[in-house]
C-alpha cells in the first residue's frame, strides 16, 4: 500500500500518542520505556501546538488509514542556536524495512532546506541501533560526538549515545 505523508495537526493528538506508546513498547532504542510515557490529551495537543510555534514541525506517515510512522523536528528557540534543529523518528515494527523511514527523512530534509536561517539538523541515536545509524549515514549525517555508557538497560548492559549532524547546503 502507498504511504502518504502529511503534517500533523492538533486533531491528531490521540493518534499520535497511541503511535508513540506503541513504538516505545516495541523498541529498545528510544529513551523512554512505554510505561514512562503517559501524557494527557491536553499535554499532547500542547506539544503539537508548541512544536509549530517554535518553528518546528511533525510529519505523519499513513498506510491507508493506519498511522505507521512519525517524525518530529524541534527548532532551538534561543537566538544563538536558532540555526539548529533536532529530530526524532519512529516507524511501527510491522512496517520496518519498507522505505517509510527513508521517505519521512527525505520529506523532513526538504522541509528543513526551505526554512529560513536553518543550517544544521542534529539527532541522537543509541550506538546499538545499527539500522537507524545506517539510515542516517545514507542520508548524509555524520557522527559528531559520543556520550559513553549514557544508556543503561535493566539487564545491566550499556549503550553509548551518538550525536550526528547534517549541514544544509543551499544553491
Ligand atoms: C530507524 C527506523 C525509523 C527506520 O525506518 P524504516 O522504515 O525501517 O527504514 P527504511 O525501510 O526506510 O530503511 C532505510 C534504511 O535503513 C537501513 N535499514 C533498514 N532496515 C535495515 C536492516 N534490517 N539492517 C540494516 N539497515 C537497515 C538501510 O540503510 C535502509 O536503506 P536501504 O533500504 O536503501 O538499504 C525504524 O527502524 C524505527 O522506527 N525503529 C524504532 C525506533 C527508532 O529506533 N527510532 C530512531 C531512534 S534514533
Amino acid at each position: 500500500m502507498r504511504t502518504i505523508i502529511r503534517f500533523a495537526a492538533e486533531a491528531d493528538a490521540y493518534k499520535l500518542s497511541s503511535h508513540i506508546k506503541k513504538t516505545l513498547n516495541e523498541t529498545p532504542f528510544m529513551i523512554s520505556e512505554g510505561h514512562e510515557y503517559r501524557p494527557s490529551l491536553e499535554n499532547e495537543e500542547y506539544w503539537i501546538r508548541q512544536t509549530y510555534k517554535d518553528g518546528g514541525m511533525i510529519l505523519l506517515a499513513f498506510s491507508g488509514k493506519s498511522l505507521v510512522g512519525m517524525l518530529s523536528v524541534s527548532r532551538h528557540v534561543r537566538i544563538r542556536r536558532s540555526h539548529v534543529c533536532s529530530f526524532g523518528i519512529s516507524v511501527i515494527k510491522s512496517q520496518h524495512g519498507k522505505g517509510i523511514g527513508g521517505q519521512l527523512m527525505r520529506t523532513m530534509m526538504e522541509w528543513c532546506t526551505s526554512q529560513q536561517g536553518l543550517e544544521k539538523i542534529t539527532l541522537e541515536v543509541f550506538s546499538n541501533n545499527k539500522k537507524a545509524i545506517q539510515l542516517y549515514e545514507q542520508m548524509g549525517f555524520k557522527e559528531e560526538g559520543r556520550m559513553r555508557n549514557e544508556i543503561r538497560y535493566r539487564d545491566g548492559t550499556y549503550a553509548d549515545m551518538i550525536t550526528m549532524a547534517f549541514f544544509i547546503k543551499r544553491k
